[in-house]
């Protein structure tokens, strides 16, 4: 087992003079195995952003636990333990811009990955980040040297995936990875995320709104509801039994296209 989440909560407290509580995990659990690719889906506002950085140990739980290769990331506190952690466990975000320095250009975005691998002859470093650009589509001309602004949001989404490609990490937890990716390029970053699970064993949390998506690559997937993970199973048992009344919701939103071609 290389993931272990036990009833993970956060709630936030709003409000100066009225306080007010919001639960926006409730008590989740789950658990992934090496090479699993597991997608989280459910609608905006479910907790699935919160409960991703809690596993990337940016967000303290209020209550829970997360076990990682049988440490627990909130214990660690030395720089060499949390790079070890951030190493292993590497998160995709949602809005790339907003995890973006806009002070720093590309080169120095993939080169900061480098304060976390041993690596020290700069041609090598030179050529792992061409190498990671090129893996992810994008030709290292066209983007080094240039400022995350100066891109579209799909290259900024493709920069993270590169920093992955660099990392090789044992879990990538990608929030929306291609929400701002076109639809003819999203199957080839998917791919990406196969490819690393392929030939790295890497595991993947993959956090969608989208269950047709979802059903297409994960090995299971785990459905959020106000906070709780409200059903879970392979995505055949998902589509074609869904047991809780939010799934048949969630299912009635995949276009009916895809549900005519599957016979659902
Ligand atoms: N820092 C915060 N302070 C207060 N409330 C927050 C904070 N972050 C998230 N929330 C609230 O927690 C709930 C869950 O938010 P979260 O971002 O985890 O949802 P999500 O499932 O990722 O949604 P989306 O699909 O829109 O990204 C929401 O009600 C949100 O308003
Ligand atoms: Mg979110």
């Amino acid at each position: 087992m290389l993931l272990k989440v036990k009833d993970l909560s956060k709630t936030f407290i709003v409000g100066l003079l009225r306080k007010k509580e919001i639960h926006a995990v409730r008590k989740v659990s789950f658990n992934i195995k090496k090479g699993e690719f597991i997608s989280l889906v459910g609608e905006s506002g479910s907790g699935k952003t919160t409960t991703s950085r809690m596993i990337l140990r940016i967000l303290k739980p209020s209550s829970g636990s997360v076990i990682f290769e049988g440490k627990d990331p909130w214990a660690l506190h030395k720089i060499e333990d949390l790079k070890w952690y951030w190493k292993q466990v590497h998160g995709i975000f949602q809005d790339p811009f907003a995890s973006f320095n806009p002070l720093y250009k590309v080169d120095r975005i993939l080169y900061q990955t480098f304060n976390l691998l041993n690596i020290e002859s700069d041609a090598e470093k030179e050529h792992l980040v061409k190498e990671s650009l090129k893996e992810v589509g994008l030709r290292p001309e066209e983007v080094l040297g240039r400022y995350p602004h100066e891109l579209s949001g799909g290259q900024r989404q493709r920069i993270m995936i590169a920093r992955c490609y660099l990392l090789k990490p044992k879990l990538i937890i990608a929030d929306e990875p291609i929400s701002m990716i076109d639809a003819s390029t999203r199957a080839g970053i998917l791919k990406l995320f196969s490819d690393l699970r392929n030939n790295y064993g890497t595991s993947v949390i993959f956090i969608t709104h989208d269950l047709g998506l979802a059903y297409y690559v994960s090995d299971r997937i785990m459905i959020m509801h106000n906070g709780s993970i409200v059903e879970e199973g392979t995505p055949d048992e998902i589509m074609e039994h869904p047991k809780h009344h939010y799934t048949m919701r969630l299912k009635e939103d995949v276009p009916l296209l895809y549900r005519k071609w599957k016979g659902f």
